[in-house]
């Protein structure tokens, strides 16, 4: 690459003076060729990477033309002091921020960028973030039942000891796929009457006696804890607002690509392609279709996964999808329902529609 930046080493886990505990697997960046392929890295410009990390992403983009500037944002405060030697590394060409990537808008404004020639999310927790077991995103090692990329906000012991049954079965049946949702929400309520949930063993243990696997399955808490990490982070929220906003910032030829790891997340990316493109099949039922707003344009085929190469060497891309679309002159659209519909529980999905039938009974 020979910019001061090389793809090698963009794995290492993070700097010394982080205030995190152990030796965090370093996390290896997933699909990293294709994704700077998808955004055009190589032809120079303004790029925006939504999901930091450990700077995997954005090194590579730095190191794929002199002239690139990156924005780079993480909502784990950890993630953006880890990354602070690669800004002083970037003379200027790198702005680290902690925020959401949903606040992509508000970021770009206060760093001074205007329009992005490639923007990037790449979904989910960072193998730093699983592998402490502190953050208690972990089933494997007993820490805190916390599960909060940022510092603030609801935690997983939060939602298990006081959301109601419904809530908490809702949650790991839509987010996790659990077919066994209703019936581990049942004992954890009976549990939590005895002794509230504060361990990730704890919630671990109760998984276990309920969901029965045989020699080579997943652990059975596997499900369980996706679902109540995509609640408690807004993950799909999260990635429905970001895709909205990825429109209104990418200036035309711009490019979006999104790395997703969940069937939920990889459908609301190829929703909104689909409708922003003019694919969208809308309802048969509706009256009046309104003429699709094409405000991206869709080459090649999509989605893209790891090879067997890759595979081999990080077996965590086993579940990585890749999907991008490139922007067109046409102005950004209104809200795409159907993608926030696919982030909603039924039940905000209920009261979401009956408020905007105007009869909100609830
Ligand atoms: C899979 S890792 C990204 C790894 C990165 N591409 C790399 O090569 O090192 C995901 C990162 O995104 C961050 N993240 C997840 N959701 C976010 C959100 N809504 N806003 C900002 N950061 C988010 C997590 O804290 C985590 O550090």
């Amino acid at each position: 690459m020979g910019h001061g930046f090389s793809t090698k080493g963009a794995d290492g886990g993070p700097a010394d003076h982080v205030s995190v505990p152990s030796n965090p697997a370093p996390h290896i960046p997933v699909l990293l060729a294709e994704v700077l392929a998808a955004l055009g890295a190589e032809a120079g410009g303004d790029f925006l990477d939504g999901t930091f990390g450990a700077g995997g992403y954005t090194r590579a983009i730095l190191g794929a033309n002199p002239a690139n500037r990156v924005l780079a944002l993480d909502r784990d405060p950890n993630a953006i002091a880890g990354g602070q030697a690669l800004v002083a590394e970037g003379s200027g060409r790198l702005v680290l921020a902690e925020t959401e990537f949903s606040c992509m808008e508000d970021a770009a404004r206060e760093a001074g960028f205007g329009a992005f020639d490639g923007i990037v999310l790449d979904i989910g927790v960072s193998s730093m973030q699983l592998d402490q077991a502190l953050r208690g995103f972990s089933f494997r090692q007993d820490g805190p039942l916390d599960m909060r990329m940022a510092a603030e906000g609801e935690s997983a012991a939060d939602i298990v000891n006081h959301a109601s049954e419904t809530r908490i079965a809702d949650i790991l049946y839509h987010y996790g796929e659990e077919r066994l949702s209703r019936l581990i929400a049942r004992a954890i309520v009976t549990d939590r009457k005895a002794k509230p949930f504060e361990t990730t063993r704890q919630l671990a243990d109760l998984i276990g006696r309920i969901v029965r696997t045989r020699p080579g399955d997943i652990h059975p808490a596997t499900r369980s804890f996706q679902a109540l990490r995509i609640a408690v982070n807004d993950e799909l929220g999260e990635l429905a607002r970001a895709l909205h906003a990825a429109e209104r910032l990418l200036k035309p030829g711009g490019r979006l690509a999104v790395v997703s790891f969940h069937s939920l997340e990889d459908r609301m990316v190829k929703v909104f392609f689909a409708a922003r493109s003019g694919r969208g099949g809308g309802s048969r039922y509706a009256p009046v279709q309104a003429a699709p707003v094409t405000s991206f344009r869709i080459e090649g085929k999509w989605p893209v996964t790891a090879g067997e190469a890759e595979l081999a060497a990080n077996p965590r891309a086993r579940s990585a999808k890749l999907r991008a679309a490139i922007r067109t002159e046409t102005a950004p659209g209104d809200e795409e329902t159907s993608v926030f519909a696919l982030a909603s529980l039924p039940d905000e999905r209920a009261s979401a529609s009956r408020a905007k039938k105007g009869r909100g009974r609830r």
